[in-house]
């Protein structure tokens, strides 16, 4: 079935404000996640719903890491390409990786799980392709009032405010997985900065849907989201050796 709804993230109101990364905290907490998972020099990361690659160049230039970016989405990838044309970027969902078993220290997605249609199958996806005590890093948005959750599933958008979560949902999601959680990190003080600078951009948050929506009255998107007491995490976990 073909998904009608509006890409969110491909829509020019959210790509003006965000700048490289398309999504709140930037590279600074790619850093953060990289500072915890201590990994060494040459280390395989593949980012998942990587966008137009802003993680992979910065892990490249400062962190010394062996990164590779997938994402479906061509407008996103041919932006990162018009950057750097060397990112090595393949086009795929992370539901269905082309991706041998084992290969990768680190997997990654930021802002992206929440998206993706099948995020079970993303997580069993991203196990198999982690060597032994690989890390999962995770970023996203949360809802921090579980009871909000449902009616987000049903908005018209693809988003990762539409596909949010509750916190035990997320961490019961990826030990069931074959995970154990080595941290989880609040930061939504990041998504209220990049809320504040959609305002300051667009004049208020309903200018802001309404332009990247199309659509003149977008009460239902604004009261689900308010419902739900959006936030933003950091979870990272590693494999469980078997
Ligand atoms: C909010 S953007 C975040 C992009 C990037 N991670 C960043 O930090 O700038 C969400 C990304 O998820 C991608 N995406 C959507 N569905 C996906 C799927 N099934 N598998 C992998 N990525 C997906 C979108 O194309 C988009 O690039």
């Amino acid at each position: 079935m073909i998904d009608e709804r509006v890409r969110l993230y491909e829509q020019s109101p959210l790509l003006e404000v965000a700048g490289e990364a398309i999504r709140p905290g930037g590279l600074a907490l790619t850093d953060r996640a990289l500072e915890f998972c201590a990994l060494p020099i040459g280390s395989r990361v593949l980012d998942v719903g990587c966008g137009p690659a802003a993680s992979i160049g910065h892990f490249k230039v400062k962190h010394q890491l062996d990164a590779v970016g997938l994402d479906p989405s061509e407008m996103l990838l041919r932006s990162g390409r018009r950057r750097n044309l060397c990112l090595p970027l393949m086009q795929s969902y992370g539901e269905r990786l082309p991706i041998a078993s084992e290969q990768f220290d680190a997997v990654l997605t930021e802002c992206s799980l929440s998206v993706m249609k099948d995020a079970d199958r993303a997580l069993a996806e991203f196990e198999r392709v982690l060597r032994a005590s690989g890390y999962l890093i995770l970023s996203d948005v949360y809802a921090r009032n579980p009871a909000g959750v449902a009616a987000l599933h049903h908005l018209p958008i693809d988003s990762c405010l539409c596909g949010a979560c509750s916190q035990a949902e997320i961490t019961d999601r990826v030990v069931a997985h074959g995970f154990e959680i080595k941290l989880w990190e609040d930061h939504t003080k990041a998504l209220n900065a990049f809320a504040a600078q959609l305002i300051w951009s667009n004049g208020s948050l309903q200018q802001f849907w309404c332009r990247a929506t199309s659509r003149a009255n977008t009460l239902d998107i604004q009261t689900a989201i308010a419902r739900a007491r959006p936030g933003y995490y950091l979870l990272i976990a590693q494999k469980i050796s078997r």
